[in-house]
């Protein structure tokens, strides 16, 4: 990456500072975006916009400008990163003020700062399966906005990994919510079975998007809670982001999902991500 977004302001790597004040380094009072971009456009953008809007709005944080002028900066961002194939990260945060709890009396603008980085375009994808870890979810209630605080996510995913995982399975009580970075579905006798979109849990925007998928595919959904023991019982069990978009999970901690291979279901499901992002690529060449 060479040059951030800073505000309304492209600069470099270098030039971008933030400054020790500000609120979401002291204390994670901000909210973020990641965006898979494919050929230089973002993918699913409007959604994406759409869950900022409303992550702003559930933490009275105003944004700095409205999400058609980020996109627009954003996109200046992709071209001046010659960016063709990768992600965008950005945050905004209540600004910098003298540290104290309380929101600043006077509005103040807020900080915007972009990252890009360079990927392949399936690199993260992992079509033979993962392997995941159940982990208790010590998280906060408000886990549908997309806040900086991530604490409980790091922690749980460095337990994950410490135990030879590549991903933790959030349960709250024997209740399954989400992976540390990510959705959880289960498939039952032919069902896909998810947690509902509340407080528990960030409506991804993979999420929403394969239960678009899932739909036009005839496969029955129900957004329901489910135990981890429904987890271990599953006939399939995968997980879904920007990053992985659908990618099997064959394993949970000693236990194989069924034969510990990806399931049919799951692989569906996958293919018909993979056509639709070719079909983006296709589009966004004309
Ligand atoms: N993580 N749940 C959690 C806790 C997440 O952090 C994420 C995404 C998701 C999936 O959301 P989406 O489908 O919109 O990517 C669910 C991002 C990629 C991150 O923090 O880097």
């Amino acid at each position: 990456m060479s040059v951030i977004l800073y505000n309304d302001t492209f600069l470099t790597r270098e030039q971008g500072k933030v400054d020790m004040e500000d609120r979401g380094y002291q204390f994670g009072d901000g909210i973020y975006e990641a965006l898979r971009v494919y050929n230089g456009k973002m993918f699913l953008l409007d959604l994406h916009m759409k869950r900022l809007a409303r992550s702003a709005r559930e933490l009275r944080l105003t944004l700095p400008y409205d999400t058609d002028h980020l996109a627009e900066n954003l996109d200046k961002l992709i071209k001046e990163n010659k960016m063709e194939n990768g992600y965008v990260y950005f945050q905004i945060t209540r600004g910098a003020i003298a540290r104290k709890h309380r929101f600043p009396e006077k509005p103040i603008s807020c900080v915007l700062t972009g990252s890009v980085e360079e990927t392949s375009q399936d690199e993260d994808l992992h079509a033979e399966g993962i392997k995941a870890s159940l982990v208790d979810d010590i998280r906060w209630l408000r886990c549908d906005i997309k806040t900086l605080n991530l604490l409980g996510n790091v922690l749980a995913n460095q337990d994950a990994f410490e135990k030879g995982a590549d991903e933790a399975i959030l349960h709250r009580d024997g209740v399954v919510t989400e992976g540390s970075t990510c959705n959880v579905f289960i498939v039952k006798d032919g069902t896909l079975i998810t947690h509902p979109a509340n407080h528990f849990i960030l409506n991804g925007i993979t999420r929403i998007f394969v239960l678009e998928l899932a739909n036009r595919l005839g496969i029955p959904v129900e957004e329901r809670t489910y135990t981890t023991e429904e987890l271990l019982n599953a006939d399939e069990a995968f997980i879904t982001s920007t990053g992985v978009r659908v990618t099997p999970v064959v394993q949970i901690d000693d236990h194989l999902v069924r034969d510990g291979k990806p399931g049919q279901i799951t692989t569906r499901l996958l293919d018909a991500f993979n056509q639709d992002v070719d079909q983006f690529i296709t589009e966004t060449l004309v």
